[in-house]
């Protein structure tokens, strides 16, 4: 794992988007699946006791799709709610980006699946591999291409159903995650000063081992033998990750403050990816933030991947904690390694 070498602060990219049209998200919407799986339910299924998973984690329940619910489905759900919360119809929509890391199955992509259910009829669009960075990537790739005048609305989709990879034998990963889905639409910015105002991101793939799925990819195919070492499910060193977590969220996070000479005073909300309580504590805490200033509810949702940061942003919107003009720092870590961060004034 390489360390603070990597894209170590000083950092010498030009803050901003470039010099494009300045972008918005224009609306937002999540789905969750109804079924809950509490901390109560993994008594039953694994050794490990709810105060376990409540002191290490934060997290009290999770959603989960019934057998034959896809990521397409919830992704999709979303993406209906958030495109007539635009004002728009599926017919709007020029390009479709779904950051996922369990597609509904390997090719087509969950975008062309999520394009056909919501009859997107003039829309391209493409799977993105960032992991839990999924959002954060697929937000400013997205905004990139409405940017640039080429496309007037991207929809934008962090969709994952991690109960069909979470191995529920294996206690120290299994009562991590949850399913779940957000969409947000991305449009021209009406007025420029409420707009996507930067992101940083970054890949590490020194950082694969720590958090992977082993089998399935072209690496190991499928096979009797990696199904029964159960390599077709999460695999992570929960230690490592935490510890890149903290450092990295930090890291993004005090980049982009920096070079938008921003400090925590001006940031209304940090939205981190919700993975543990601890992690987004944590690094909370050392970029200064008060604990006001800093959005967690994956208490309800557990780390839902792609979707945790759509999850937290509709939820801190519903809570009047994000209002027209709050300035909003996103932050991601995930596995690859994957590290994002954006910077948006919210537009509505
Ligand atoms: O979104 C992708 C990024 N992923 C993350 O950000 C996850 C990062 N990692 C973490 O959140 C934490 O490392 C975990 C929550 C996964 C684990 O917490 P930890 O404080 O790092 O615990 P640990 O792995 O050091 O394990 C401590 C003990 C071990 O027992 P021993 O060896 O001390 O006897 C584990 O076997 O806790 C045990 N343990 C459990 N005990 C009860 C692990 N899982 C459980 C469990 N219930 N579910």
């Amino acid at each position: 794992m390489q360390k603070e070498s990597q894209n170590a602060i000083p950092d010498h990219r030009p803050a901003g988007l470039g010099c494009g049209r300045p972008t918005e998200i224009t609306a937002l919407a999540t789905h969750v699946p109804p079924r809950l799986l509490t901390n109560a339910d993994f008594e039953k299924m694994v050794d490990t006791t709810s105060e376990w998973i409540l002191q290490r984690t934060g997290i009290v329940e999770r959603h989960v799709v019934e057998p034959g619910v896809a990521s397409s489905d919830l992704g999709a759900a979303a993406a209906t709610k958030a495109i007539a919360q635009a004002g728009l119809t599926p017919d709007d929509i020029d390009l479709i980006i779904v950051g996922t890391t369990t597609p509904d199955m390997f090719f087509p992509s969950t975008a062309a699946l999520i394009q056909h259910k919501i009859g997107a009829s003039h829309a391209w669009g493409f799977d993105l591999a960032g992991a839990c960075s999924g959002f954060t990537f697929a937000l400013a790739t997205g905004s990139q291409l409405v940017s640039t005048g080429r496309h007037n609305h991207a929809l934008i989709v962090g969709a994952d159903v991690m109960s069909s990879i979470a191995d529920y034998k294996d206690r120290a990963t299994c009562v991590l995650f949850g399913d779940g889905a957000g969409a947000a639409v991305v449009s021209a910015a009406k007025d420029p000063s409420l707009a996507i105002l930067d992101f940083a991101h970054e890949v590490d793939g020194s950082g694969a081992p720590f958090l992977q799925m082993p089998a399935g990819g072209s690496l190991r195919p499928a096979t009797h033998e990696t199904v029964e070492q159960r390599l077709h499910y999460i695999k992570q060193d929960g230690q490592a990750v935490f510890k890149f977590a903290v450092r990295k969220t930090e890291e993004i996070s005090r980049l982009i403050m920096q070079r938008n000479n921003l400090t925590p005073d001006d940031i209304d909300l940090f939205v981190s990816h919700q993975a543990n309580m601890r992690i987004i504590k944590a690094a909370g805490e050392r970029l200064g933030f008060p604990e006001c200033k800093v959005m967690i509810n994956l208490q309800r949702y557990g780390n839902t991947t792609a979707a945790t940061i759509p999850l937290a942003l509709t939820d801190a919107l519903a809570e009047g904690r994000i209002k027209k003009g709050s300035l909003v720092l996103l932050a991601s870590v995930g596995a690859g390694f994957t590290v994002g961060s954006v910077l948006l004034r919210w537009a509505y």
